[in-house]
């Protein structure tokens, strides 16, 4: 290993590096098809507009859409932007919302917005102290004005893997759209939102998915409509006053991020050629390394990971005694690790551990290209971070 190279854990904010022929396969396709699709009618034009739409198709198969109505899967900036789509899309005045502790901030602020601005009510459900949300308990805070329920499927902070199937037939059961943000899961475990009975998802293409920065979106069930709550152009049917009530322009907003659908069609082909149970295996035997090498360092705090089951590579940690950043810090400065420091913005999760005040957490995000040696390097940095703390407290007494 070169000790000069930086050991990157933190996948969980994006994957990094991404597969080879991702980026041989947005430069090549950039350079040769690099024009606006669905804007034009030459050839290249349509050859562009074609990858979009076999990439809208691939994306519905992958996420177990409607395969007859590919359209539904829109493509945007990425799950924030998606998210905001779907919650402004689907709630108005007098209606509630279900979401739980476990929601990052693109869930928590517009809902937040819309109790402050617009006549909206919302329940926040916790999650037990293995870091999971209890199906029953989404069933009681449903109301008969509930419009939505809105679950975060893999937790960016804690790692832990809801159970959305048994949500998603509560909310069928009581007739409630359900919604996810599979930002941390999608990539990493199947899903299928007809057999989860997820309605709408939204998703982010340059994390488990392998893509790009600057591209996500949204897969609409055909039973469910978004409300509109933007417009511009389409480039199709210029002469009409007001924005596509179609799919997908009903959710697209402007020139799609080309080079985006390009990543995330290499990123599809390097997840096919891999497949998702190897990488998760492999991922997974990585965070049980780390995880069992810390647990006997005194002083270290870990949350959510006494079982790996249900769980992503994901996970947070703290020193006793010592500030999350601090320890962010010294992990980078003294010993080339990269990891996440503070409250990951996800702050409920933060809240309900107690770890708000001593700035959040340092997350380990462990992805496809780590190794087993970068994980032993990080299993004695921090035992030397505890170490170095636990003496440096002793010289002043304890304090
Ligand atoms: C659970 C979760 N939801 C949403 C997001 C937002 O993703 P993006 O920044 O790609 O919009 C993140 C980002 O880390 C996340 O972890």
């Amino acid at each position: 290993m070169d000790e000069n190279q930086l050991i990157y854990f933190d996948n969980a904010a994006t994957s990094w590096p991404k597969p080879e022929n991702v980026y041989g396969y947005m430069m090549d396709f950039y350079r040769a098809t690099g024009v606006n699709p669905g804007r034009s009618g030459f050839d290249l034009a349509i050859e562009a507009g074609s990858l979009l739409d076999r990439l809208r198709l691939r994306l519905t198969r992958f996420f177990g859409g409607d395969q007859d109505a590919p359209e539904r899967l829109c493509f945007g900036y990425n799950a924030t932007d998606a998210l905001q789509l779907i919650i402004n899309g689907l709630l108005g005045p007098g209606d509630h919302v279900v979401t739980t502790h476990l929601e990052h901030n693109s869930v928590l602020r517009p809902i937040n917005h819309l109790v402050r601005d617009g006549g909206v009510s919302a329940s926040f459900v916790p999650f037990d102290g293995a870091g999971f949300v209890d199906p029953d308990a989404i069933a009681r805070a449903i109301r008969p004005e509930t419009k939505l329920v809105i679950v975060n499927h893999g937790s960016n902070v804690i790692g832990t893997i809801q159970p959305v199937a048994a949500i998603g037939r509560i909310c069928r059961e009581r007739g409630v759209t359900f919604a996810i943000d599979t930002t941390q899961t999608a990539g990493v475990v199947p899903i299928d939102m007809q057999a989860m009975n997820v309605d709408v998802l939204a998703f982010t293409g340059h994390k488990a998915l392998m893509g790009a920065t600057g591209i996500g979106g949204l897969c609409v069930r055909k039973h469910v409509d978004l409300r509109q709550t933007r417009s511009g152009g389409t480039g199709v049917n210029s002469a009409h006053p007001f924005h596509l009530e179609e799919y997908p322009w009903r959710m697209e907003f402007g020139t799609p991020n080309m080079l985006g659908v390009a990543s995330l069609w290499a990123g599809q082909d390097w997840l096919d050629e891999q497949g998702l149970e190897t990488i998760r295996a492999h991922e997974l035997r990585l965070a049980t390394r780390l995880i069992e090498g810390l647990r006997p360092v005194e002083a270290v705090r870990l949350y959510c990971c006494d079982s790996l089951e249900n769980h992503l590579s994901t996970f947070t940690l703290n020193i006793d005694g010592l500030d999350a950043g601090d320890v962010g810090t010294l992990l980078d400065v003294q010993h080339n690790i990269a990891t996440r420091t503070g409250l990951h913005c996800a702050p409920l999760v933060h809240r309900q551990l107690g770890t708000e005040d001593i700035n959040g957490g340092v997350r380990f995000s462990i992805g496809a290209f780590n190794t087993e040696a970068q994980v032993d390097v990080a299993i004695a940095a921090i035992a030397a971070i505890a170490r170095w703390n636990a003496g440096r407290r002793g010289r002043v007494g304890g304090k």
